[in-house]
């Protein structure tokens, strides 16, 4: 039985016990007192330690209950709504750097994406990209439960859908859009990408996440409970290890 989604602020505010953004700031040529931009800021965790390192940030996001949590935790911090397809040099003018953190894969077509944020940067600014690969990629399975997810990634991207393997997609992205690239790498978190059985909470986050799986449950139907069983019983098992990433890129202008 799959759980009753959380409010969505309140997932994603739990979401920051799992992420590893300090270790990826580490990887961010910022300077102090840099324009930065938060696309996709959800509830303005990765923001505030832009700001705690002293950057001038503004967080972006369309979503009203997002903004409304991340202006209510971070009440000191610029946060505004707007579509990040639709933003352009004009609205904020050019900044000195741009994080976008799980925000790349809601874009289907990811050179347009990539060729946007270049638009929003000074020469020389920086962009700071971090998505997942393969979110759904976790063992023990088998080869044809394997193929089977596979067959789903493949008619998500057919339908302009969710971007499953994007990390992967970053760094080629920016290269062909003209960047020069400062670091790859991949980030540890506690929820995503890990060894191990999951912990509860762990478990807890993934029922709720299939519960906002709209796309999958269109895919799989009928099936759609027998197969996030099946992923919910890899991050169960005492053998579970993640072939999901958290991929990292950085670039400069
Ligand atoms: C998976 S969440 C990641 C939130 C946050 N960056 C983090 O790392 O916790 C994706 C965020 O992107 C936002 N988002 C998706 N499409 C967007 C768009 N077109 N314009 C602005 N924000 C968008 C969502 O509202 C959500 O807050």
């Amino acid at each position: 039985m799959l759980a009753t989604a959380m409010a969505l602020p309140d997932e994603y505010e739990r979401q920051q016990r799992w992420r590893r953004y300090g270790d990826a700031l580490k990887q961010v040529p910022l300077v102090r007192g840099q324009r930065v931009l938060d696309l996709g800021c959800g509830v303005g965790a990765a923001s505030a330690l832009f700001a705690a390192a002293g950057a001038d940030v503004i967080g972006v996001d369309v979503d009203d209950a997002l903004l409304l949590r991340a202006r209510e935790l971070h009440a000191e911090l610029r946060f505004e709504k707007h579509d990040v397809g639709a933003l352009d040099a004009s609205t904020f003018g050019r900044v000195d750097g741009i994080w976008a953190s799980f925000v790349a894969a809601y874009f289907s077509d990811l050179p347009s994406f990539v060729a946007r944020l270049r638009e929003l940067l000074v020469d020389g600014g920086w962009v700071a990209l971090v998505e997942i690969d393969d979110l759904l990629g976790h063992e023990p399975r088998s080869a044809a439960f394997a193929a089977d997810i596979a067959g789903f990634y493949a008619w998500a991207r057919a339908q302009g859908g969710y971007g499953f393997l994007h990390g992967r997609a970053l760094a080629p992205a920016l290269r062909d859009a003209g960047f020069e690239l400062v670091h790859e790498g991949t980030l540890e978190d506690g929820e995503l990408s890990f060894r191990g059985p999951a912990s509860a909470d762990v478990v807890e986050a993934w029922r709720s996440r299939f519960t906002r799986m709209g796309g999958m449950r269109t895919y799989y139907g009928d099936r759609f409970g027998e197969v996030s069983g099946e992923i919910l019983a890899a991050l169960q098992a005492p053998s579970h290890r993640s072939l999901c990433r958290v991929d990292i890129v950085v670039a400069r202008r």
